[in-house]
């Protein structure tokens, strides 16, 4: 039975890296989920059906009642909660591997009389990192639910220092524990104490962050999960469980970076810099120093696409508040029976976590082949009669390129202002996620249709339909 469990493992194993390679094409993703899913599914029936396992009653149990919490939810949550989702999961994961350790802790008698060896090592390492993750990822979920207490970044004198002395003396006792402990003493205070202290700095180390911060922190402790849950399966020898943690954790440390390079701005920034709090700044204006909001008709604005020959739509954070995405594409459609030729603008980190935008215009069945990255689209723009843009606003904000005093400059945006004409669909004159104003709104090139970006859209196609 061994044997063929190590077989089984190897494809489960293979399916993880497979359906992880299949995420990154909207194409293939959820063919890639799937199978990730089948193959992680079929690791767990054969960890409990192969090994030494008897209390069933109590596994399919709680099989069950986790497996129809997860898929309700996760069929429930609406695309823009779909943050706090995440974050409360991987907190599961991370309590996860914090609960094996503590069980493993009662079952090693090793380490209760403080021997040091690798298990004990491992026990410590994965107690650690997943109590880390598990209460971090709540109060991340706490924060992105709009937890008035915690929403905005909570600061303190000395907070740096602080943390850092937690986490130096939670690893401390650790140590302690391996190496100094004698085998006549209990090492359980000392263990339970350090558990504590684990819990307290995964809250200490995520209230300074601010909430639109929680993106890359959820991927940072994604991270922390994965590589607790690489520590559950060293523990058990379990090949499947290691390479699942590794996957995990080095694919969450990848989206960390990728995350941060996109907004052009380092890790220590993001844990540190208590960023996207603020309130709007005011006082900005076009670069010709115009403050005139030039407002446009829904029948101007309509006569203007209509009779484009390039339009490129720029979506952002306020298309998926408005779930404006199906309204879209109908515009989008209708434009080009017209013969205009439409395109989509996607910023990598437009929207509040990865592949925001392409998930949400996926999901209104854009072809894939109108979505361009950025790279790919920048110099169109100069090409192109008019620019839409839905509810975004930083990720077109001219200040990161040339205003160096701005908490933006330096992230790569998309050059909408060198169109000839640009329409931006919002509510009123509010900041985005940096907080900052956005001097495109001023250009003398661009034109506000003010309103919910979904009702603006429903009242656009029927004018365009008119002309
Ligand atoms: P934002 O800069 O956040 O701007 C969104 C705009 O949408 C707001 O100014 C808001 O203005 C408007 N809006 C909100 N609800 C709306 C509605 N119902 N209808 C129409 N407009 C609406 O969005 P963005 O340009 O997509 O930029 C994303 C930001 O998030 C970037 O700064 C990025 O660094 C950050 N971020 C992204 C990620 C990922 S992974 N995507 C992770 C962390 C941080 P009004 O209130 O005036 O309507």
């Amino acid at each position: 039975m061994t044997g063929y469990i190590e077989i089984a493992y190897f494809f489960a194993s293979l399916s993880f890296v497979i359906g992880l390679k299949m995420l990154s094409h909207p194409d293939s993703a959820r063919k890639g989920n799937m199978l990730a899913a089948i193959g992680m599914g079929l690791a767990i029936l054969l960890t409990i059906l192969g090994e030494n396992v008897h209390n069933y009653a109590w596994i399919f149990g709680g099989l069950v009642i986790g497996t129809t919490l997860g898929a309700v939810s996760a069929r429930k949550v609406k695309m823009t909660a779909m943050p706090q989702m995440v974050s409360l999961f991987n907190g599961m994961g991370g309590a996860c591997a914090a609960v094996i350790s503590l069980v493993e802790f009662v079952h090693h008698e090793d380490l209760q009389m403080g021997l040091m060896n690798s298990t004990t090592g491992i026990i410590l390492a994965g107690m650690l990192i997943g109590s880390v993750s598990f209460s971090g990822s709540m109060i991340a979920f706490g924060k992105l639910q709009g937890y008035k207490t915690i929403e905005k970044p909570v600061t303190y004198p000395m907070q740096k220092i602080l943390n850092t002395i937690l986490m130096a003396l939670t690893i401390g006792i650790g140590i302690f524990i391996m190496t100094s402990y004698q085998n006549s003493h209990d090492a359980s205070a000392l263990f339970y104490g350090m558990f504590a202290l684990s819990l307290l700095y995964g809250i200490l180390f995520v209230l300074p962050i601010g909430g639109a911060d929680m993106p890359v922190v959820i991927s940072l402790l994604n991270s922390f999960t994965g590589v607790a849950a690489a520590c559950a399966g060293f523990l058990y020898s379990n090949m499947v469980m290691l390479i699942g943690g590794i996957l995990v954790g080095s694919a969450g440390t990848i989206l960390t970076v990728v995350m941060c390079n996109a907004m052009n701005r380092s890790l220590m920034n993001v844990i540190f810099g208590s960023f996207g709090g603020g309130a709007g700044a005011s006082g900005v204006t076009s670069a010709s120093g115009d403050q005139t909001v030039r407002e446009i008709s829904l029948t101007d604005a309509a006569i203007l696409l209509s009779y484009a020959k390039k339009v490129i739509i720029v979506p952002g954070y306020g298309l998926a508040v408005a779930q404006a995405q199906h309204t879209c594409h109908e515009l989008d459609n209708l434009l080009e029976e017209k013969g205009v030729d439409v395109r989509y603008a996607i910023h990598p980190v437009a929207g509040r976590m990865p592949g925001h935008m392409n998930v949400l215009l996926a999901e209104a069945d854009v072809p894939y082949p109108k979505l361009f990255d950025m790279e790919e689209i920048n110099g169109e723009f100069s090409s192109t009669d008019v620019v839409l843009v839905i509810g975004a606003n930083d990720v077109v904000n001219p200040a990161a390129r040339k205003d160096t005093a701005s908490p933006i400059y330096g992230m790569p945006i998309l050059d909408v202002d060198n169109a000839a004409n640009i329409i931006v669909l919002k509510r009123g004159m509010n900041a985005g996620y940096a907080g900052i104003e956005n001097e495109l709104f001023f250009d003398p090139k661009t034109k506000m249709l003010f309103g919910d970006a979904k009702s603006s859209l429903v009242k656009l196609v029927a004018e365009v339909k008119q002309n």
